[in-house]
């Protein structure tokens, strides 16, 4: 798979009046290939991501996103960014599980990420973050690639506890937790709303590349604690800290899975 990274190439699929409020402008080490929706002969592409982010949320009847609400939502206000492989370099394994037809030629979407505009200036709502290939850091640069391109400086998202992108999102800096259990979410026991003061432009571009993963090391001061989600007590414990206006954030490298689930890297202020 290490042959592979070279050969990812960053796209931006979006509404063509959008373009002039991108920040399209940046090295990302490869061409930045800006597909417009309205262009038919990106709607196989389109379907091929849509399919891939129902494969990474569990279907239609879980997280996975309908294709109206991809459009309506996810390409029309904003833009879904992320990196494709050409189909040459598409070994037999990812094809067969991205289901892609035998004759199929052209680009192939392996990673996404996705993030609505805030009322907030600067702040996006992230979504939907999926990778295709594992263990060569295409998350992290997928969601710096389109943090960078958005012209992102905050950003706000939901998650689960037991996600191992939580490894990803921390790399971006401290994560602070504003919702504990969201009661309006399809997985409200399992999920917080996080906030992320985001590193700068330079930064993000640099993950971006692959050039530093590991991303930003800071961490607040506090009082460091290892959260157990499946822990009720865990949960008491984070959910009375936050009702009395104390602080808490997820620190880098954030989550760990262990023999019974996983653990959590907090900091309490
Ligand atoms: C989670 C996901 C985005 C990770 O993609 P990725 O390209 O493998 O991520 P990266 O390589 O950038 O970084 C992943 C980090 O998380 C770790 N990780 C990813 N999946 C993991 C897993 N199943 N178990 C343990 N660790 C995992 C990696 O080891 C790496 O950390 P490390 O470099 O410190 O070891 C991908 O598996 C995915 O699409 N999942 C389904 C959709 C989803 O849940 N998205 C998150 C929405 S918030």
């Amino acid at each position: 798979m290490d042959q592979y990274s070279d050969k990812f190439v960053p796209y931006v699929l979006t509404f063509g009046p959008n373009v002039e409020y991108l920040h399209l402008g940046h090295d990302f080490g490869q061409k930045l290939h800006v597909l417009h929706v309205e262009d038919e002969e990106n709607a196989e592409f389109g379907r091929i991501l849509n399919y891939n982010n129902q494969l990474a949320f569990g279907g239609p009847k879980d997280m996975g996103m309908p294709m109206w609400v991809m459009l309506d939502c996810g390409i029309l206000p904003t833009a879904m960014i992320g990196y494709m492989l050409h189909s040459d370099d598409v070994d037999d394994d990812t094809w067969e599980f991205l289901e892609l037809e035998d004759d199929y030629e052209g680009w192939v979407p392996i990673s996404e990420y996705c993030a609505a505009l805030s009322v907030e200036p600067g702040c996006v709502s992230g979504f939907s973050l999926h990778s295709h290939i594992a263990g060569q850091g295409l998350a992290t640069r997928t969601k710096a690639l389109a943090l960078a391109v958005l012209g992102a400086k905050t950003q706000v998202g939901v998650t689960q506890f037991n996600n191992p992108a939580i490894r990803v999102h921390a790399r971006f800096g401290p994560m602070q937790i504003q919702i504990h259990r969201p009661a309006i979410h399809t997985h409200p026991q399992d999920s917080f709303v996080y906030r992320l003061t985001l590193p700068p432009v330079e930064t993000l571009v640099d993950i971006a590349r692959g050039g530093n993963i590991f991303g930003v090391e800071e961490r607040p001061h506090g009082v460091k604690w290892s959260f157990d989600p499946s822990s009720e007590q865990d949960h008491l414990r984070l959910a009375t800290h936050l009702s009395r206006g104390g602080k808490a954030w997820i620190v880098s490298p954030g989550w760990r899975g262990t023999n019974e689930g996983c653990e959590i890297d907090v900091i309490l202020g």
